[in-house]
C-alpha cells in the first residue's frame, strides 16, 4: 500500500518528520507530496522544500518526495496511491481535517485518509511556528532538522 502525505511543508518540522517515520511502517511507501498551488506565498520554493525533505528523510528508505498543483486525490491517483496520511495534533486541527476527509472521499472513494496522531512532545508544532521564531531571531534547533534550520537562519540572517 502507498501513501501520499500531502503539505506545504514550509518548512518541514520535527513533528512531521515524526509523522512520515511512522508512517514508512505502517505503508509500503510513503510519499511526501508537496502542495505547490498554495494561495500562501511561501518562504522557500517548491525545489528548497524538495531538496530539504530529501536530506531530513534519506534515513527511511521507503520515502519518496515529490510535488503536485491541482487535487491531492488526482496526485494519489497517478501515484498508485490508496491512503492520504496526515498528522492529527490537537482538537482544533479536527475541524479542518475532517472536512478535507470528507472532501476527498467525495472526489474518490476508493482513497482513504489515514490520521496519526502526533507525538505529544510535536502536539504544538507548526511550521508558522518555526516561522515567527525563526524572523525573530529565537532558537529552532530543536523543532526543525539542521539543514532546515540553517536555511532558516540564512533566510532571516540572524545567525
Ligand atoms: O500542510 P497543509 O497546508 O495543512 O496541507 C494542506 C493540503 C495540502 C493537504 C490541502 O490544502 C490539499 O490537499 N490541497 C490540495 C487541493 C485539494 O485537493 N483540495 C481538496 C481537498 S480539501
Amino acid at each position: 500500500m502507498i501513501a501520499i502525505y500531502p503539505g506545504s511543508f514550509d518548512p518541514i518540522t520535527l513533528g512531521h518528520i515524526d509523522v512520515i517515520e511512522r508512517g514508512a511502517k505502517l505503508f509500503d511507501k510513503v510519499i511526501v507530496a508537496i502542495l505547490s498551488n498554495s494561495s500562501k506565498s511561501p518562504l522557500f520554493t517548491v525545489d528548497k522544500r524538495t531538496e530539504q525533505i530529501t536530506e531530513c528523510t534519506k534515513h527511511i528508505a521507503n520515502v519518496e518526495v515529490g510535488s503536485f498543483t491541482g487535487l491531492t486525490v488526482e496526485y494519489a491517483k497517478l501515484h498508485n496511491a490508496g491512503v492520504l496520511l496526515r498528522g492529527l495534533r490537537v482538537l482544533s486541527d479536527f475541524e479542518k481535517e475532517l472536512q478535507m476527509a470528507h472532501t476527498n472521499k467525495t472526489l474518490n472513494y476508493e482513497i482513504e485518509t489515514v490520521f496519526l496522531a502526533t507525538t505529544t512532545e510535536y502536539s504544538f508544532l507548526s511550521s508558522s511556528i518555526v516561522k515567527e521564531i525563526a524572523q525573530f531571531g529565537g532558537s529552532i534547533d530543536h523543532l526543525v532538522s539542521e539543514n532546515v534550520a540553517q536555511d532558516m537562519y540564512h533566510k532571516y540572517q540572524n545567525k
